[in-house]
């Protein structure tokens, strides 16, 4: 064999491999694009079939979680509400139940009675503002912040807040509405972290054994006030007028108070400063 029937059979090989080439598309580009055009309608379709339901199903199924949210929503919403008025039926019924138990005291009642022998009063006496401490203490547990005020604001108005007991009341973190007049309030032995008591006024008022870290009396007019052996840290006096007042065995760790302001006070025997130095006994 020659070369030259070597390169002729690699031509033959060469056009062969383009035959076979061309018969893989050998349809020619219309032809194609004629089966595309005709497969695709249907092809459209027979997709949409499947899919359409199955969206429609993802729809209607986020409806239903849509109205189930809604539904829960409404139910929360429905609770909120009468919790709400629960707690206004607890406040009703404290007021109603306050009222009908100042009436009981005898030594309001019958002041100018000659009659009575006084024992026997002051222990009637000592019952009913026993019960309304019991009424009082149960009532505030169950009260939100904004009616616990309206409870303590309805004892202070009653005028009788200073014949009952209230000891171990926890009157925590609720603000006081700023400028009332809660002139010789009695807070002996209460419980009362971060308490907002911003210009208030508190002339002659007693909180002593009282625990009130945290809180404020920022503005208030604490003049004459006791505080003795309360727990006073990190409470904050700015401008607050403290002038005669009795820190004894006060802890003022970390309060915000001027030592302008300590020169005005009665006295600090045993306090604690806010830079932890202890007074003198
Ligand atoms: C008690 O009696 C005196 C004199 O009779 C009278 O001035 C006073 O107002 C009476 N007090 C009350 C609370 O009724
Ligand atoms: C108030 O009640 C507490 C606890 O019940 C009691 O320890 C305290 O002596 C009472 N204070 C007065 C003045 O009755
Ligand atoms: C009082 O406030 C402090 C600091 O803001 C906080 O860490 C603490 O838990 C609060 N205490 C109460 C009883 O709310
Ligand atoms: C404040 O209350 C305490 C405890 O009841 C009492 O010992 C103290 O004398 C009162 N302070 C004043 C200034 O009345
Ligand atoms: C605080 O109240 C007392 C008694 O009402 C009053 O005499 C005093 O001037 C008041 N202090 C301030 C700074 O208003
Ligand atoms: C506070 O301490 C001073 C100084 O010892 C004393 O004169 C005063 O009576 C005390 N005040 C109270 C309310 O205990
Ligand atoms: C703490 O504060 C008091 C009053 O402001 C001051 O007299 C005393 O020197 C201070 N003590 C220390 C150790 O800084």
């Amino acid at each position: 064999m020659s070369e030259l029937t070597e390169i002729r059979n690699h031509e033959e090989i060469d056009s062969i491999k383009t035959k076979r080439h061309k018969g893989c598309l050998n349809h020619p580009f219309y032809d194609w694009i004629t089966l595309l055009s005709t497969l695709f309608v249907p092809l459209v379709v027979g997709i949409l079939t499947i899919v359409l339901p199955l969206q429609q199903q993802n729809l209607s199924n986020r409806q239903n979680e849509n109205s189930q949210t809604i539904a829960v929503h409404n139910r929360l919403k429905d609770m909120e509400i009468l919790h709400d008025q629960q707690k206004q039926t607890i406040l009703n019924t404290y007021e109603q139940d306050l009222c009908n138990l100042i009436f009981k005291y005898s030594s309001i009642n019958n002041y100018n009675d000659t009659n009575n022998d006084g024992i026997d009063d002051d222990n009637d006496d000592e019952r009913v503002s026993l019960v309304i401490r019991t009424k009082t203490l149960y009532a505030l547990r169950q009260l939100d912040p904004v009616r616990k005020i309206l409870l303590i604001q309805l004892l202070i108005d009653s005028g009788i807040k200073n014949r009952i007991n209230l000891s171990h009341l926890d009157l925590s973190s609720l603000t006081f509405p700023p400028g009332s007049f809660y002139n010789q309030l009695n807070f002996v032995n209460i419980i009362a972290k971060n308490l907002s008591f911003k210009r208030i006024h508190l002339y002659r008022s007693n909180f002593s054994y009282s625990i009130l870290d945290g809180s404020s009396f920022q503005q208030s007019n604490c003049s004459y006030a006791d505080f003795s052996y309360a727990s006073l840290q990190r409470t904050d006096w700015t401008n607050t007028d403290v002038t005669q007042v009795v820190f004894n065995y006060t802890n003022l760790l970390g309060a915000k108070i001027t030592s302008q302001q300590l020169a005005t006070v009665q006295s600090l025997k045993g306090a604690t400063l806010p830079n932890g130095t202890i007074v003198a006994i």
